[in-house]
């Protein structure tokens, strides 16, 4: 299958979607202390999911030569990389824990991430955090029409390395509609200039994990089909938005009320882009900077 371009009909039911997901980890962000188990955290997503009349993307998910997804939800404790499975081992304070929702509603798909810092944690997983999390929009506020993908990987790449960390490169964003996983393949590194063309009407994720130590990554000790967990069992972050290609830009689509504001070198490219003021290379270039 190749890229879809949502209609106006589309990008209202993405926002919709998107939001919904959103939505689960606001409901979720109180809840995770140092105590409560992933599994808890499962069944409470499994419940507002059902309050939203939306359904869990990734319960029963199965594509080719992978086993079905067993939970509502993914849970990524420390040095697990994505895809960890909900367990009823208690956070700890100090742990950092990545929860990756996907919702679908009426037959669209909305997937989102953040990182939750358990009770205090070290200097070194907070910084690990907010860094990700900056790499992530960095990638964002490249996407405008006539950009390309190797735009958003590098600016990512460039960012988290000179922050002295390693980008992973076994897992991508993509793009997403009435499909969980569709084209384009969104890679967090690259080279500017190369890759698939941003047309407006393209809706994909960009969710980098970001490593402290080295890139490699493997299969957890539980080979469970999907727990990755870095090589040297460095400690990983992600975050992850859905965002849609407007003709002025970009917008994010995984936003609600309790999502954690953009950094400050984002909020002019957010103005201009959601004003509808086309937005060039040095301008936003410029606002990075500022
Ligand atoms: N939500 C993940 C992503 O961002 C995919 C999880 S698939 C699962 O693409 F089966 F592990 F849940
Ligand atoms: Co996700
Ligand atoms: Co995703």
């Amino acid at each position: 299958m190749s890229i879809t371009y949502k209609d106006e009909h589309g990008v209202e039911a993405m926002r919709t979607a998107c939001r919904l997901a959103s939505e689960v980890l606001d409901a979720l962000t109180p809840h995770i202390q140092p105590g409560i188990t992933t599994n808890e955290i499962d069944r409470l997503a499994a419940e507002v999911m059902k309050s939203q009349d939306s359904i869990s993307a990734t319960l029963g998910y199965q594509p080719p030569g992978y086993r079905a997804y067993p939970k509502s939800l993914c849970t990524s404790v420390n040095h697990v990389v994505c895809h960890g499975i909900p367990n009823d081992k208690p956070l700890k304070k100090g742990d950092i824990v990545n929860v990756d929702v996907t919702v679908i509603k009426d037959g669209w798909y909305g997937d989102t991430s953040r990182m939750f810092m358990v009770g205090d944690v070290s200097i070194a997983a907070k910084r690990l955090c907010a860094v990700t999390f900056e790499a992530m929009w960095h990638g964002i506020l490249q996407v405008r029409p006539g950009a390309r993908l190797g735009d958003v990987g590098f600016a990512i790449q460039k960012f988290a390395e000179n922050q002295g960390y390693s980008v992973v490169r076994e897992f991508c964003g993509h793009g997403i509609g009435q499909r969980f996983h569709e084209e384009p393949q969104v890679l967090h590194y690259g080279r500017p200039g190369t890759l698939d063309e941003l047309k407006p009407g393209m809706t994909f994720t960009i969710e980098p994990m970001i490593n402290a130590g080295r890139r490699e990554v493997k299969d957890g000790p539980e080979k469970d089909g999907w727990t990755i967990v870095t090589k040297d069992h460095s400690l990983s972050a992600q975050w992850e938005h859905t965002v849609l290609v407007t003709p002025s830009g970009f917008e994010v689509l995984t936003l609600s009320a309790g999502s954690p504001p953009p950094p400050e070198f984002a909020q002019q490219a957010l103005v201009a882009s959601a004003a509808g003021v086309a937005q060039t290379q040095a301008s936003t270039a410029a606002t990075a900077s500022a």
